[in-house]
Formats: structure tokens, C-alpha cells, sequence
């Protein structure tokens, strides 16, 4: 159990390099059970849910090997085509094993997935998916169990474009016998940075990052190298905590063209921003003001996950803003503890009112989710005090090293684990840029 100490109150001013991106890392890892080869994945994110998914790969009889960033799975040897529960319990993504595992060896048993608490998460457009390649899909005491000794092509038309069900349909259709069309499907960076790597194996696939995706089937996958795409979300998280503190900040190895809705939102609450190549600039110095209603949407819309840190990023923020959460239910579960550090928020359903306070002080809470923990500390960076930030476990599955981020930020943050104080993290670009003082 860990807790994340942070004081808040001082503006903040760093670099930081922007770590690679958890969702895209996920169904990267799983796709290298579709190669008899060696995949190789550059800037893979240190996060508790890419251990979790090397727990799986080692137990299916992937070889993976870690040196610094770099993972190597090796899959040359026999698979085998079932997970047990509690390595299915520990992240919701690892039903994105399922196509990949059904792919390869005819057949896939795996428990329904844990992960962050969000309301109901069904997994019934991804058992669609996989039955429109004709998969038999029986559903027992919580265990999904396909068998299809080969999967054939077929159209797969998805009635809401999930992430996820969109990924584990190109997984189990780029092996397939024939031509697979996806309609509908989710046009998030990740799913691009998907097909990048399936094509990089010999994989036939095309459309990705369009609603349309088309993929002849190939019998065969050869190992590849891949390079994961920056984390957008821990850079919307990061450029919160600015925008809520004030300061500037700098990051690089950073997806601007990816954050369009992100960067517009903190452009209308007053921030200054430039962006280059791989590089955000935020500078926010004088007044905050309220983002206008924020609306979350399917990708190119504003994403969910970065409602939470927005949010936080509000608090201060002069006017109202209105938040409407239109992919999950339950994403509003960190709200009582942004309350508690004296915020005014009230919500009802799919919509959250946050009336700007000019303070807000520390308090001892908890994250209950991923992003809701990336709230509370964007919210404790702009309040006086100190603040104890526990459920570090839930925040961890998706931020690589966040104390050590928001030092080299210039913030002050420190991980308590059982009451020892972690020191700060020696890697390069976690330190404060000569040029930020
Ligand atoms: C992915 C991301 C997550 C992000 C989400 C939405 C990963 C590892 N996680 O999650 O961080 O918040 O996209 O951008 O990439 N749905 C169904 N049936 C299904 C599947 C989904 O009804 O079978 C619904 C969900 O309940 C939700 C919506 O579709 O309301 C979108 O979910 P989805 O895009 O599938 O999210 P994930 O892939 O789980």
C-alpha cells in the first residue's frame, strides 16, 4: 500500500519527458502471441498493468526479457490458450487476450476482467467481434471459452466504438482465413499505433484511426519492432496539474496532434500553449478561467480518461463548468474527495457542476480509480497543505513514476511505501530543465 505525499500550493516549473502510452502498450504486448518471433517494444511505459500483462504473456509461454524501456517478447514456443482468474482479475484490458490467444492456438479460456471500477464494463461487443469470425463462445462461472480452429473472415459492425472490441477484432482477424471489414470502429491514436505494428509483423491491415478498418487475413506473422506512442493522457494529466498550479512546463516526446480537444479546453481556461513536433509548451500565469462545458466523446472527441484531471484542473477556475461523462458510468467515484479538499461540485448522473473556489487545502483522501486518482493529485498540487494521497495502487497501473514526474515538474511530491520515503528517481529527464530554472 502506498501513499503519495504531495504540497501543494507552489507554481510549478520543470520538463519532463512524457512516458509511453499504457493503452497502446497493452494490446501491443498481447499482439506478440500472434507471432512465432521475437516483438520488440521501445518506451514501454514501468506501470504496474504492463507487469500484469507480462504475468500473462509468461504464463501462456512467452519468453520476455526487460532491458531499461525495451521489452522482448519472444513467442516461438507453444502457447498456451487459457489464463487463470486472478491474473485476468488484476487489469479489465486482459480481454485483449482473448482474439490474440483465439488466433493462435484454435482456442482462448480466460475469467471476465477486473481492472478500475467505472459501472458496468461488458464485454459483449467483444464476444460479437469474435463470433462474427466465427468463434463459439460459451460463457460459464464467470469464464469466457471460444474455440474456432480457424478463424474465418467476416464484416464486424460495431453499434459503439469500443476501444478494446476494436482491438481484439483486428487481433483475431489478421490471422484469419479471408477478409475481415470493421464499421464503427474506435478511431483512438492507439488503434493506429496497433496497426502500425501488425503491419510492421506482415499483417494485411488498413483504416485504422478511421471508422473503417480493413484486414486481409495472412496465415502467418513474423516478429517486429515497435516504438509505443507518447501517453496522452499522463500529458493531459501533467498539463493539468500546470494549469491548476501555474507555472510552466515542458514536455517532451509529447503527441500534440493527438490532444487537439485537450489543449483547446486549457487554451480556453487561459493557458498559453505551443506546441512543436513532440513538444508542449503550457504556460499559465494569470487568471484561470472556466473551460466552458466539457462533453466526453469517442475519439477525436475530449476523452474520457482526461475528464478526471480537468476537472481537478477546474476547481480554482473562475465561472462554472459542466461536465457531462458520456462513456462511463460511476466516473465521478473521486468527486467526495476533491469535496473534502473544498471543492464545489455537484453532480447528478452523467453531469458534474463545478462552481470555482478561490482555496483549496490538503486533506488526507483516497484515488479510487486510475484517473480519479490522477485527479486528487492534480487538485493537491493547487491546495495549501499537505495532502495524503492513498490508493497509489490504482494511480500506479497507468503513471510510470508520478512522484518522481511531479518533482521534475516542480512540485513536491514524495511516494511513502509502509512509511519509508522513496527518494527521487535518478533516470534521465526527470529533473528540472536549466533553461526552467
Ligand atoms: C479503453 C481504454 C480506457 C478508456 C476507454 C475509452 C485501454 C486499455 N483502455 O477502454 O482507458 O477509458 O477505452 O476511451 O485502452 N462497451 C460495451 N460493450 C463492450 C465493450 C465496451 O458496451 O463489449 C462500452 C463501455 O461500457 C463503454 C464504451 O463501450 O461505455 C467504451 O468502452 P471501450 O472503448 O471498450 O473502453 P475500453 O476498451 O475498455
Amino acid at each position: 500500500m502506498s501513499i503519495l505525499k504531495i504540497t501543494g500550493g507552489r507554481s510549478l516549473s520543470g520538463s519532463l519527458r512524457v512516458q509511453g502510452a499504457k493503452n497502446s502498450a497493452l494490446p501491443l504486448l498481447a499482439s506478440s502471441v500472434l507471432t512465432e518471433g521475437l516483438s520488440v517494444f521501445r518506451n514501454c511505459p514501468r506501470l504496474t498493468d504492463v507487469e500484469a500483462t507480462v504475468r500473462i504473456l509468461r504464463h501462456v509461454g512467452c519468453r520476455v526479457y526487460e532491458e531499461g524501456d525495451v521489452l522482448y517478447v519472444d513467442a516461438s514456443g507453444p502457447i498456451l490458450p487459457e489464463v487463470p482468474d486472478e491474473m485476468m482479475r488484476q487489469m479489465r484490458s486482459s480481454v485483449i487476450f482473448l482474439g490474440a490467444l483465439l488466433s493462435r492456438c484454435g482456442e482462448a479460456c480466460l475469467s471476465l476482467p477486473g481492472g478500475c471500477e467505472l459501472g458496468p464494463r461488458p464485454v459483449d461487443l467483444h464476444v460479437m467481434a469474435l463470433r462474427a469470425l466465427g468463434a463459439e463462445i460459451t460463457e460459464a462461472g464467470g469464464r469466457l471459452c471460444c474455440r474456432c480452429p480457424r478463424l474465418k473472415g467476416g464484416h464486424i459492425a460495431l453499434p459503439t466504438p469500443s476501444v478494446g472490441a476494436t482491438e481484439n477484432a483486428m487481433l483475431a482477424a489478421v490471422r484469419a482465413e479471408g477478409s475481415t471489414v470493421i464499421t464503427g470502429a474506435a478511431r483512438e491514436p492507439e488503434i493506429l499505433d496497433l496497426q502500425d505494428h501488425l503491419r510492421a509483423c506482415g499483417a494485411l491491415v488498413a483504416g485504422a484511426g478511421s471508422g473503417v478498418i480493413r484486414i486481409r487475413g495472412t496465415k502467418k506473422l513474423r516478429g517486429g519492432e515497435k516504438r509505443i506512442m507518447p501517453d496522452r493522457i499522463a500529458a493531459a494529466t501533467y498539463l493539468a496539474a500546470c494549469a491548476a498550479a501555474g507555472g510552466r512546463v515542458r514536455l517532451y516526446d509529447a503527441c500534440p496532434r493527438d490532444m487537439d480537444p485537450v489543449l483547446q479546453a486549457l487554451r480556453r481556461m487561459g493557458c498559453r500553449i505551443e506546441t512543436g513536433e513532440n513538444l508542449i509548451v503550457l504556460e499559465r500565469r494569470g487568471t484561470l478561467r472556466s473551460p466552458g462545458p466539457i462533453i466526453t466523446r469517442p475519439h477525436p472527441g475530449f476523452p474520457t480518461d482526461a475528464q478526471p484531471p480537468l476537472m481537478a484542473a477546474s476547481l480554482k477556475a473562475e465561472g462554472t463548468t459542466v461536465m457531462i461523462e458520456t462513456i462511463f458510468e460511476s466516473r465521478y467515484r473521486h468527486v467526495p474527495a476533491l469535496q473534502s479538499m473544498g471543492a464545489d461540485i455537484r453532480t447528478a448522473g452523467k453531469t458534474a457542476v463545478i462552481r470555482g473556489v478561490e482555496k483549496l487545502h490538503g486533506a488526507s483522501v483516497r484515488a479510487s480509480d486510475l484517473r480519479g486518482g490522477a485527479a486528487l493529485a492534480v487538485a493537491a498540487l493547487s491546495a495549501e497543505g499537505e495532502t495524503l494521497l492513498g490508493g497509489m495502487e490504482h494511480v500506479l497501473r497507468g503513471y510510470e513514476d508520478m512522484a518522481g514526474a511531479l518533482t521534475a515538474l516542480g512540485g513536491e511530491a514524495r511516494l511513502l511505501e509502509d512509511g519509508i520515503v522513496r527518494g527521487k528517481d535518478p533516470r534521465p529527464g526527470y529533473g528540472r530543465d536549466a533553461e526552467d530554472g
